[in-house]
C-alpha cells in the first residue's frame, strides 16, 4: 500500500467545493459568488452581498426592501443574551468572548431551523457586539434602529448617534471585503460542525472561536499597535528588524493562499486612503504606507522565497481606526461581517450533507503493556 500523504495544516488540499468564493493566491484575485471584489466593495449594500451569497443571485427591488425589512425585525436580542452580556461586562471579559458567549445563545426566541438561524445571525451580530461594547464602558445598549441599513445601524448603536453617510459606506465596505474568503479556518469550522448534522447556531458559534485567534482574525489590533509604536516612518526600519530578528512575526502580513498582495488589502487601502482625506490628516495613512513598504521589503529578506505580503488585516486596522473604532472591536466587527459568509457556507454544507472526517497518520507507541497502578513510577 502507497504510504499517504499527510498535508499538515491541509495546506494545498482541496477539501470541497463551494460557489460562494474563489481565492486565487498567485493572481490575487477574490471573486464573491461570480462577482470581483473590486464591483461588490464600489456597488453592493450589505443586505445585498448577503442575499447574493445565500440565493446565488442578486434581489430585485421588492425582494431587497423585504429582505431588509426582516433583518431589521429581527436585530432584538433575547433577553437571556442581554442578561449574559450584562453579566459578563461585569467581569471586563474581552469582547470577542463575549460575542463566542452570546452566539450560543441566539437560537433563543422561537429562532428554528436553518433560515431563520441564519437571518437571526446575521441580524444579531451586531446588535450584541455594540451592545457589549456599551456595557462595558458603563452605557446602557441603544435600540436597533430599524430605519438605517444593516452597516449604519451597527455604527449607530456603537455610537448611539447616527452616523455620516461616509462613515456608513466605509464600515459597509469593510464588511462586504471580508463577507467570505473560500474554505478559511473559521469558515471550514462551521462546515465542519454543520457536516455532523448539527445546528447553525452551533456551527457559528465553533467559527467565532476560530475566528478569536491571532493567526486568523485577531491580527489586526497588533498591526495597528505596531503601527503606533513605530511611530514616524523612519523608526520603521529598525523596529521591524529588531521584531524579525527576536523571530516574532509582523501582524497583518503572510498568508496561507495569497504568494501577492491580498485584493482586500487593496479594497480597503483605497477606503482607508479615502476616508483619512476627506478628514484631512494623513499622518497615520502615510505612516501606515511606509511601513508596509518596508515590512514588505524586510519579509522578503528575512525570509526569502515565502512570498510574505500585506494581508487583510494591515487596512482593515487603518479603516477601522478612520472609522472611530476601537482596537478591541476588530475581530468583533470582522465577525459582523462573516456571519453572513458563515451562514452561507453552512447552507451550502447542509445540502452537501456529507460528515467531514478526515484520517490522521498514527506516530504514537505500539504493543504497550498495561502496568497496574501500583508498579508504576
Ligand atoms: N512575519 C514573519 N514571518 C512570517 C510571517 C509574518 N507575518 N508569516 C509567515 N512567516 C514565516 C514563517 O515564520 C515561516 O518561516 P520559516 O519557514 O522560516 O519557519 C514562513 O514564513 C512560512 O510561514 P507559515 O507559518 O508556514 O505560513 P502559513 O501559511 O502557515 O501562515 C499566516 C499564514 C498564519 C497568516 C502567517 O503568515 C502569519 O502568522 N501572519 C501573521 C498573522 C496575520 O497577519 N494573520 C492574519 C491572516 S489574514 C486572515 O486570516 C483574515
Amino acid at each position: 500500500m502507497p504510504s499517504p500523504i499527510i498535508a499538515h495544516g491541509l495546506e494545498g488540499v482541496i477539501a470541497g467545493s463551494t460557489r460562494l468564493s474563489r481565492v486565487d493566491g498567485l493572481a490575487g484575485e477574490l471573486i464573491i459568488a461570480g462577482y470581483p471584489l473590486e464591483e461588490i466593495a464600489a456597488n453592493a449594500s450589505f443586505e445585498e452581498t448577503t442575499f447574493l451569497l445565500w440565493n446565488d443571485r442578486l434581489p430585485d427591488a421588492a425582494e431587497l426592501a423585504d429582505f431588509q425589512q426582516r433583518l431589521a425585525s429581527l436585530r432584538a436580542l433575547p433577553e437571556a443574551t442581554v442578561a449574559l452580556l450584562r453579566a459578563v461586562a461585569a467581569e471586563k471579559t474581552p469582547p470577542m468572548d463575549a460575542l463566542r458567549m452570546a452566539a450560543a445563545t441566539l437560537s433563543l426566541g422561537s429562532v428554528e431551523g436553518d433560515a431563520n438561524e441564519a437571518t437571526a445571525l446575521v441580524a444579531r451580530f451586531p446588535t450584541v457586539v455594540a451592545a457589549y461594547w456599551r456595557l462595558l464602558h458603563g452605557a446602557e445598549p441603544v435600540t436597533p434602529d430599524p430605519a438605517l441599513g444593516h452597516a449604519a445601524n451597527y455604527l449607530y448603536m456603537l455610537n448611539g448617534e447616527g452616523p455620516t453617510a461616509a462613515q456608513a459606506r466605509g464600515v459597509e465596505t469593510y464588511l462586504n471585503t471580508v463577507i467570505d474568503h473560500s474554505f478559511n479556518a473559521s469558515t471550514f469550522t462551521a462546515r465542519v460542525i454543520t457536516a455532523t448534522a448539527s445546528d447553525l447556531v452551533s456551527a457559528i458559534t465553533g467559527a467565532v472561536g476560530a475566528l478569536k485567534g491571532p493567526l486568523h482574525g485577531g491580527a489586526p489590533g497588533p498591526a495597528l499597535d505596531m503601527v503606533f509604536e513605530i511611530g514616524q516612518a523612519d523608526r520603521a526600519e529598525a523596529y521591524l528588524r529588531a521584531k524579525l530578528e527576536r523571530g516574532e512575526r509582523l501582524m497583518g502580513f503572510g498568508h496561507r493562499v495569497y504568494k501577492v498582495r491580498d485584493p482586500r488589502a487593496d479594497v480597503l487601502s483605497a477606503a482607508a486612503e479615502k476616508m483619512y482625506l476627506a478628514g484631512g490628516d494623513m499622518q497615520l495613512y502615510e505612516l501606515a504606507r511606509s511601513v508596509e513598504e518596508k515590512a514588505v521589503a524586510l519579509l522578503a529578506e528575512y525570509k526569502p522565497g515565502r512570498k510574505l505580503q500585506t494581508n487583510v488585516e494591515f487596512y482593515t486596522a487603518l479603516l477601522l481606526h478612520g472609522l472611530g473604532l476601537k482596537t478591541a472591536l476588530f475581530t468583533p466587527t470582522f465577525a459582523v461581517g462573516r456571519v453572513a459568509g458563515w451562514t452561507a457556507h453552512c447552507l451550502e454544507q447542509r445540502a452537501e450533507g456529507r460528515l467531514i472526517r478526515p484520517g490522521s497518520d498514527y506516530h504514537g507507541g505500539l504493543g504497550r503493556q498495561w502496568t497496574a497502578i501500583s508498579e508504576r513510577g
